[in-house]
């Protein structure tokens, strides 16, 4: 009977150590050890044991074969359950790693984007940054830059005019929504003293229809320099470093002759690639003695100079967009790809 004892003790505990599930661990505790379990029935058959201390002695043996089989199923019991419950929990888990990967964060427009930067490089040049309103007067947007009623370089600008009634005429009420940023020059000269270092950016409007090349609203950066002794030399070598800090090295800057009412000279800048192209960028020149007066500077103690140009078109180059009209129909298979 010792070894039907032993055998039944090392049966169960092969079939413990191979349970995989707590409904095997179980089906085993109750054929072991339960009422009808081998070591039940093994126990029914001692009284048939005639000598007492043999008796005595398998009924030891059966008693530590009961506590060696239960405590070999509690441990593995405990084992499964801790099983079971990471796999739970692994299947429950929420993985927010993988979900920030998949979450679309935006980001800036693409005019923002050269917005800012083309501020940080200023900046960075001892520029500081000036705003004036996008509701303008007649006087700032075309009288103070020397474009007085009836100056013919008003006619290249496609004015926007704002009325308060319908019978007014265009222009009557004095007020339209600026076409450049150029009046931010006087409104800064006007609550500032020389000397004078400011970009002012911001957003500018024509009578245009849309199309790959205009928008009616777009945006444009315009930069004034009011110190004593300024001179020409001053605004070259200002555009060459903006070319450098702003495009990269192998960029360079050259200025051409043009015409702004208010400026004297007057010139357009273009930037050299380094593949030796040349880019048409903005207009600018030495601020025309009426303008400063006009801003309450006095042109025989002061000299300036003057830039401006378009922000829309610094990010379509610089991204090779074909249609500016791409950047503002919020195709997101468009804007992704920035
Ligand atoms: N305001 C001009 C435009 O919109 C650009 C410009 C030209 C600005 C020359 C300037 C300048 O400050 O000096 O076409």
């Amino acid at each position: 009977m010792t070894d039907d004892i032993t055998a039944a003790v090392d049966a169960a505990l092969g079939r413990v150590e191979g349970a995989a599930t707590l409904e095997a661990i179980e089906a085993i505790s109750a054929e072991t050890l339960g009422k009808k379990g081998v070591l039940a029935e093994l126990k029914s058959t001692l009284s048939k044991v005639d000598d007492i201390e043999e008796r005595k002695a398998l009924g030891r043996a059966l008693n530590q074969a009961f506590t060696a089989v239960g405590a070999a199923i509690d441990e593995r019991r405990a084992q499964l359950v801790d099983e079971e419950r990471s796999a739970r929990v692994q299947a429950e888990r929420l993985d927010l790693t993988e979900a920030m990967h998949q979450a679309n964060r935006g980001h800036l427009h693409l005019v923002t984007q050269a917005w800012q930067e083309l501020e940080d490089v200023f900046v960075g040049l001892g520029f500081t940054v000036a705003e004036g309103p996008e509701v303008e007067t007649d006087w700032h947007n075309f009288e103070a830059l020397n474009m007085g009623e009836g100056h013919p370089a008003r006619g290249e600008f496609d004015t926007l005019f704002i009325g308060h009634d319908e019978n007014e005429r265009p222009g009557d009420s004095g007020l339209l929504l600026r076409t450049h940023t150029s009046p931010v020059q006087i409104r800064t000269m006007l609550e500032s003293e020389p000397p004078i270092y400011i970009v002012a950016p911001g957003r500018v409007f024509r009578r245009d229809t849309p199309d790959a090349t205009h928008m009616p609203v777009f945006h444009q950066i315009e930069g004034l320099v009011v110190d004593r002794n300024i001179s020409m030399a001053d605004l070259a070598g200002t555009i060459e470093a903006f070319t450098r800090a702003f495009f990269g090295e192998g960029f360079t800057s050259r200025l051409r002759p043009s015409y702004f009412p208010f400026t004297e000279p007057s010139a357009e800048f273009d930037i050299r690639r380094p593949d030796g192209s040349w880019l048409e960028l903005g207009g600018c020149g030495m601020v025309h003695p009426e303008v400063l007066r006009a801003g309450g500077v006095d042109p025989e103690e002061w000299s300036g100079f003057a830039f401006g140009f378009g922000i829309d078109r610094m990010a379509v180059m610089r991204h090779g967009i074909t249609d500016i009209r791409d950047m503002y129909v919020n195709d997101i298979r468009f804007i992704e790809q920035f």
